[in-house]
């Protein structure tokens, strides 16, 4: 008898520390169960049952619900599904606040950004340039960039945008004779976070910063870019800022980094 109830007082206690070890875990990386429960499982589920891409769905929703011509209008249709129906990793409006303000500081004639997914940013960035200005935004998944094409269209600003398909490395070796850039006013760094710190050095080496070009680099906390961080705030030749935020659509904290070449 005494024997029983002492193997059922050490299950109780057993399944008591899983429960408070499981608890300490999610909590320490509740970004990263979000990410992987809305990213993975609740994604490939959605998309199994519809035959159709999360990014599809929401291009089918802004085309159904955005006012055609209307930059804002498509931004927060975009933001209106990815906050109520499924997350995506677009970045969403708190720190497309701070994209916004940043753009309206530097009122850049030519601006690039790496990563463009389905043009959210890009739509975003648009919006503010000045008449004759440009944006090149680069992406290597072509099923993206052909979505992001339809999104830029439907906002009415295709003659401020040009999509560059293909990985940043190749691509930003090629902006000044192929694309005719002398200088970049303006990068935004949104792509994977491993080639933050060399598309940097590359965009550097390949003369393509002048005296007072404005760096901003999203996620530094989320999935986080230690390495950029270390890097850029470490550099003599950038002055940084940060700005701390959330993550897109989530109370998950992030942050952006704002680094101004000085030359
Ligand atoms: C976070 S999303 C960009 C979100 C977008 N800037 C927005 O806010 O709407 C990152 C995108 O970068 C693309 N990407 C990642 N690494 C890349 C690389 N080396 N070259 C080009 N595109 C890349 C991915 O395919 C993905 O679409």
């Amino acid at each position: 008898m005494l024997e029983s109830s002492s193997v059922l007082l050490f299950i109780v206690f057993v399944l008591i520390f899983v429960l408070l070890l499981f608890t300490v875990l999610i909590r320490k990386n509740a970004a990263a169960v979000a990410l992987i429960w809305h990213e993975i499982i609740r994604e490939k589920i959605t998309n199994f049952i519809m035959n159709q891409s999360k990014e599809q769905r929401i291009l089918d929703f802004v085309l159904q619900n955005a006012v055609r011509g209307d930059p804002c209008s498509v931004v927060d249709t975009i933001d209106k599904y990815c906050s109520q129906k499924e997350w995506a990793m677009n970045v969403g409006n708190e720190k497309g606040i701070i994209l916004d303000k940043t753009v309206e500081e530097v009122n850049p004639s030519v601006a690039l950004e790496l990563g463009t997914y389905c043009g959210y940013s890009a739509v975003r960035i648009a919006q503010l340039l000045k008449p004759g200005a440009r944006l090149l935004t680069v992406e290597f998944n072509p099923k993206f960039a052909a979505i992001a094409k339809q999104m830029i269209e439907f906002a009415g600003v295709h003659d401020k945008v040009k999509i560059l398909e293909g990985p940043s490395e190749e691509i930003i070796p090629q902006l000044k004779k192929k694309y005719e850039v002398d200088t970049l006013d303006f990068v935004f760094l949104d792509h994977w976070k491993d080639r933050y710190t060399p598309d940097t050095i590359l965009i550097q080496e390949c003369n393509l910063l002048r005296k007072g070009s404005v760096l901003l680099a999203d996620n530094v906390i989320v999935p986080g870019a230690p390495e950029f961080l270390n890097y850029i705030r470490n550099n003599p030749r950038f002055q940084c800022t940060n700005y701390p935020s959330h993550l897109e659509y989530m109370k998950v904290k992030d942050a952006m980094e704002k680094a101004v070449f000085l030359g």
